[in-house]
């Protein structure tokens, strides 16, 4: 496919948190692609997995009055800026392409403001993936992935008995609470899931469920090894290429490392959703900031066509270990994850087990997601019993919706 964009030239300032090997060979795939139109690309790149520090500078440039004309954002937090008026449209690229048309629903509602266009979406990843290497596994007896929590938890109790490490894990706020949403997932389901994590009932909030959910993070914080704390989530992705450990719980950036280092899928590493039958969706876009002067407007629309044109799609997202956002592009090049995220997806949608993801921004607040992984983070770091994480993760979601 080619991959052609409806304009020509223009300069662009992209803010992005892709720094790891997968990462920066997805997004060096768009820098390379405007370039070839003749644009100018200047990078922006803020490392930091999750993209917490990637938020906080585009936080300082936009008060400075100096924002990205494109940037890494994602979820409520696109509304949010537009709330205060500091975004432009794209939205003459979007009718003359006929975005709506290609788009899965639930996308283009997120990429939209007023009706208009002011992100364009890259992809979809999963989040509620198992990533093991299976020769570890082969060595204490395991040939299938677990398809319950109760059956992980046999599995790695049999790796420590082995003395290999069972979860590979980076202890940063933000993958602390990528597991633990994905607990919650699998314990509670999708409807308890986005009645506690989305609609913040008090009650689901506070329920055995949540009690259960709790016990089950504290049961993966004894299956990583001692130096968890702070290590990046690709160093964690590495243990499990090397060996160093059996299973990392990551969403599917995680494939984009495994590919970047040669490793091949249901080779040298196999995939498998964790437990809830659901999907746990984090969507990548970029969303346009107010930039003036007719050479950078021209770089905002170039790189938005660019972005949603059939070939980059499909380019990007083998290297990034997603799936298009598009719902047109083939996915003949893909591997059997990205198959399996696709058919899954569609099953989600069809019955309504498709939840956003907290962690990576696309179901709350920014000011609630903030202590949801406080909370977490705390809880995995202390000997906080499951009661008593409850009481504060209820009392902190309250506390940030008043404020
Ligand atoms: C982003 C991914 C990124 C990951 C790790 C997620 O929130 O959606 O694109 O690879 O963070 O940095």
């Amino acid at each position: 496919m080619a991959t052609t964009a409806t304009h020509a030239g223009g300069t662009v300032e992209v803010l992005h948190w892709w720094t790891s090997g997968g990462e920066a060979k997805a997004v060096g795939e768009l820098k390379k692609s405007f370039e070839s139109q003749g644009g100018t690309w200047i990078d922006s790149p803020i490392a930091g997995g999750g993209g917490d520090a990637a938020m906080t500078a585009l936080r300082a440039r936009v008060v400075a009055g100096n924002p990205p004309a494109a940037v890494q954002l994602k979820g409520p937090g696109i509304q949010e800026w537009a709330r205060q008026d500091v975004l432009s449209d794209v939205d003459e690229v979007a009718q003359k392409e006929q975005w709506d048309k290609v788009l899965p629903p639930v996308l283009a509602a997120i990429m939209k403001y007023d009706g208009k266009y002011v992100a364009a979406p890259v992809n979809i990843h999963r989040v509620d993936w198992f990533w093991a290497n299976p020769a570890v596994l082969a060595k204490v007896g395991i040939s299938e992935m677990p398809k319950t929590w109760d059956e992980f938890n046999d599995d790695a109790d049999k790796l420590k008995a082995a003395g290999i490490t069972p979860l590979a894990h980076g202890g940063q706020p933000w993958q602390d609470a990528t597991i633990f949403e994905n607990v919650v997932l699998g314990i509670g389901g999708a409807d308890f899931y986005r009645k506690a994590m989305v609609e913040l009932d008090p009650n689901a909030l506070t329920s055995d469920t949540m009690v259960k959910s709790f016990d089950q993070l504290r049961k993966l914080r004894g299956y990583v090894d001692a130096n968890f704390s702070g290590r990046d989530w690709n160093l964690a992705t590495a243990m499990v290429m090397r060996g160093e450990a059996a299973f990392q719980i990551m969403g599917d950036w995680a494939k984009g490392e495994f590919l970047a280092a040669g490793k091949k899928p249901g080779v040298d590493f196999v995939c498998a959703p964790t437990p809830g039958g659901a999907f746990n969706l984090n969507a990548d876009s970029f969303t346009f900031f107010k930039v003036h002067g007719a050479d950078r407007l021209e770089g905002q629309k170039v790189l938005a066509s660019l972005i949603m044109s059939p070939g980059f799609q499909e380019t990007f997202n083998l290297a990034k270990g997603s799936i298009p956002a598009r719902t047109d592009v083939s996915l003949d090049k893909f591997d059997a994850c990205a198959v399996k995220s696709h058919e899954d997806l569609l099953a989600a949608i069809e019955n309504n087990t498709l939840v956003p993801s907290v962690a990576h921004e696309m179901a709350v607040p920014r000011s609630v997601r903030g202590e949801f992984l406080d909370l977490v983070t705390k809880f995995f770091n202390s000997d906080m019993s499951s009661v008593d994480a409850v009481k504060e993760l209820a009392a902190a979601v309250k506390r940030a919706q008043t404020e």
